[in-house]
């Protein structure tokens, strides 16, 4: 329960997620976690090429400080805290025997995963928070990923912790956030 305030119509695995900071610092299964990367891989993507790839650590993996030290330092303050982190990578092109073409939406079916994997998490007792805050430029040679894909956006995932073990600034912080009205997001009809 987060005090959220929203039609009763919306599932409630969608409102009831939202991105803490304080994560308890245990480590998570990898069963749990192929659930959450099967979960996203669910997602619908154009001509369902399914573009996304997803580069993890968990805690105490060899990786996960390899991992870890690609967020700006502000991220890896809190999150290093979480059970696992995940870089979410998608695939420029769509391939095929006749050749290569730019995907359009390469970005756009690897947000609907990632959203797919957070939803997942949370349906397991985890929370996730996305994070764009990484040393762009530096991480994507860091972590091998080659200039045909784009490193889109890291999260973790963990079980929520104490919020008194951040420091104090960001405890004012730990709220959930609230949203635009429909009538901001929503038009009937052309844009403008
Ligand atoms: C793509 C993306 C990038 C984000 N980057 C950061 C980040 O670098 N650091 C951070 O603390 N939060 C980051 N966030 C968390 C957002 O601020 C948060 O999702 C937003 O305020 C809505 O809150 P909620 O997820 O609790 O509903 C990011 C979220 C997304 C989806």
């Amino acid at each position: 329960m987060t005090g959220r305030i929203a039609n009763p119509k919306i599932e409630k695995l969608i409102v009831d997620r939202w991105s803490p900071r304080a994560f308890d610092g245990s480590e998570m299964p990898q069963e749990d976690l192929d659930a959450i990367f099967e979960a996203a891989g669910w997602a619908p993507s154009a001509y369902n090429v399914q573009p996304w790839t997803f580069l993890y650590a968990r805690k105490g993996d060899a990786n996960w400080e390899l991992l870890l030290d690609q967020l700006i330092d502000f991220n890896k303050g809190w999150a290093k805290e979480a059970s696992a982190i995940v870089y979410v990578v998608s695939d420029k092109y769509m391939r095929s025997e006749k050749g290569n073409s730019e995907n359009h939406s390469h970005s756009f079916d690897a947000g609907a995963a990632w959203v797919l994997a957070a939803l997942q998490a949370q349906a397991l007792g985890y929370h996730t928070h996305g994070m764009t805050g990484l040393k762009f430029g530096e991480a994507e040679a860091a972590l091998g990923i080659p200039a045909d894909h784009r490193l889109e956006a890291a999260f973790v995932i963990g079980k929520q912790g104490d919020k008194s073990s951040l420091p104090e600034f960001l405890q004012e912080r730990e709220v959930v956030s609230s949203r635009k009205p429909i009538a901001e997001i929503a038009k009937a009809g052309k844009f403008a």
